[in-house]
């Protein structure tokens, strides 16, 4: 459970002992979402992150997930790097490892983002496959029900770069964004899209990211895109390990009354 927990403008925030507690937090999240979702809509859409921090999660929804409904589940990209799905770097490709081939999800239930042809095209098919699914009008912004962050250490999140011209995308569902220093194109969500979800939940761990969570919660630095996800009328959650927390300002419930 929680070591602690905060809300402060308008986020939930949540600090674990370490990954094994954050991850248990994170799926019966997702099991609750899931349900809610299935109960009102018969589905449940989820958008998941590439990087590191999440793999201890993904494996948890495989160990513990047996009885979650992925038959009416569609998981879908935040971002993707701009190489083949076979690459070593590719989202897709490691989320397929570690989670789409070890459940039972329908393949048609899994909707990547292609990285033929060039960046561009890829940006406007994955455009099209969230259009269709979502069945929206030309204009319109899906609502994912859940969607899985990271944090990077300069406050990136997705492939969303800090004073990178995609934060100001206002209407389109995907940009493809080449960032200096980045060793591949990327192609992702766009900020209205993320900020439309029922739930946002970033996932951060190790005191590499203390830091930046500092910028984050106590600094509340608006130049860093992590800053800019505010749901519109959704929650958002920051899963973190007592490394990530220990340069933000709380007492672990533990030692409270101390
Ligand atoms: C990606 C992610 C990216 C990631 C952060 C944190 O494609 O890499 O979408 O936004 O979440 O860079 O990465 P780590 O979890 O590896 O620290």
């Amino acid at each position: 459970m929680a070591v602690f927990k905060l809300e402060k403008d308008h986020k939930k925030i949540l600090i674990f002992d370490d990954t094994k507690e954050m991850s248990e937090f994170a799926l019966n999240k997702w099991r609750e979402i899931a349900q809610g979702a299935i109960k009102r809509y018969g589905r449940f859409t989820v958008a998941l992150s590439g990087g590191k921090t999440p793999l201890p999660f993904y494996k948890s929804l495989v160990s513990y997930g047996k009885g979650l409904p992925w038959n009416k589940t569609h998981i879908f990209l935040v971002d993707e790097r701009f190489v083949p799905h076979d690459d070593p770097d590719s989202n897709f490709g490691m989320i397929n490892k570690t989670l789409f081939s070890k459940i039972d999800i329908p393949a048609v239930n899994i909707h990547p983002i292609y990285t033929d042809g060039t960046a561009n095209d890829a940006t406007e098919k994955y455009e099209e496959d969230i259009r269709n699914f979502f069945e929206l009008k030309a204009g319109l912004i899906p609502q994912f029900d859940l969607i899985i962050l990271g944090i990077g250490e300069d406050g990136h999140t997705a492939s969303l770069f800090p004073n990178h011209e995609a934060l100001s995308e206002r209407w389109r569902l995907a940009c493809a964004v080449s960032y200096p220093g980045a060793k591949y194109k990327r192609i992702t969500l766009s900020l209205p899209v993320i900020n439309n979800a029922k739930t946002i939940v970033y996932l951060a761990t190790g005191s590499n990211k203390a830091p930046i969570i500092n910028e984050i919660i106590e600094k509340r630095n608006t130049n860093l895109p992590v800053v800019l996800v505010k749901p519109n009328d959704g929650e958002l959650y920051y899963l973190m390990d007592k490394y990530a927390a220990s340069k933000i300002n709380y007492r672990p419930e533990n030692e409270r009354g101390a």
